[in-house]
């Protein structure tokens, strides 16, 4: 079975590197568009989306994610989980708004934040543009609420760089399905290992092969090198977050 949709879906590689030109307010609010139609928990539509296009906000972004590359995006996104709107809304209401600082609601901010950012990634693509997802924004999120002015019950969750790609990264291979795809109960199966094995293999050969950025590694080792980052960095989250208002004791 394949349709255009599968086909894009397929072909998705982030981008990095972008020509100099930028998006079109037009194509700015095509991809706003495409994510406010994304599904939302309990039709809350609990985020929201900061366009920056001051220079200087985008090369601080730089010093904070320690990717300059995102100046040379033709648009940068920034999605913050956001319970502060229906804040206002109850507030206006009279009503009871503990509700609103829940652990709960915090982690249906983050669900309505990715899945809109997959929405623009999507939709980008479908548009020719080329984009990267930025958790690296939350190295110092301290930082950013106060560049972003952020109020009380918002977050800071993903930035978005994207624009006209001027690469063409290997596609990236994914996993084996039966290592992640299960029935009815979580069950890795009996080849694990040997699957594994064949993955690593492809990883390592798509890393030693692809146009950019060579080097060696299987995916196993991409694992245990992923836990090797400086556990201070981003140690002041939880904090962060409940400075914000949230109850995520
Ligand atoms: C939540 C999330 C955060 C990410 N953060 C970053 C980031 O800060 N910097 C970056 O270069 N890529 C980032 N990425 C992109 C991933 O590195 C990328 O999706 C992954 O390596 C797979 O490659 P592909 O998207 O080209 O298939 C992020 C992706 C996701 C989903």
């Amino acid at each position: 079975m394949t349709n255009d949709i599968l086909t894009l879906l397929s072909q998705h590689r982030s981008i990095r590197q972008f020509t100099d030109q930028p998006l079109t307010d037009s194509e700015v609010t095509t991809l706003v568009t495409a994510a406010q139609h994304a599904a939302t928990s309990t039709f809350a539509q609990q985020y929201s989306i900061i366009s920056i296009t001051d220079p200087a906000i985008k090369h601080e972004l730089g010093n904070i994610t320690g990717h300059h590359w995102l100046e040379k995006s033709g648009h940068y996104f920034i999605l913050v989980a956001d319970q502060h709107r229906n804040l206002e809304i109850a507030q206006k209401a009279h009503a009871d708004t503990t509700i609103l600082r829940s652990f709960d609601k915090f982690l249906a901010s983050t669900f309505d934040v990715a899945i809109a950012t997959e929405a623009i990634v999507t939709a980008g693509e479908s548009m020719g543009l080329g984009s990267t997802i930025m958790g690296s924004i939350l190295n110092n999120t301290q930082r950013l609420i106060e560049l972003l002015n952020l109020p009380e019950l918002t977050f800071p969750l993903l930035g978005i760089a994207i624009g006209h790609p001027a690469e063409q990264p290997d596609l990236k291979p994914r996993l084996p399905q039966p290592l992640m795809h299960f029935s009815n109960q979580y069950a890795q199966p009996k080849d694990f290992d040997s699957q594994l094995a064949t993955y690593d293999t492809h990883i390592s050969d798509y890393y030693a092969h692809r146009n950019s950025h060579l080097k060696k590694i299987t995916f196993s080792q991409h694992i245990v090198q992923e836990l090797g980052r400086d556990p201070k960095l981003r140690a002041e989250l939880i904090q962060v977050i409940k400075q914000q208002g949230f109850n995520v004791e």
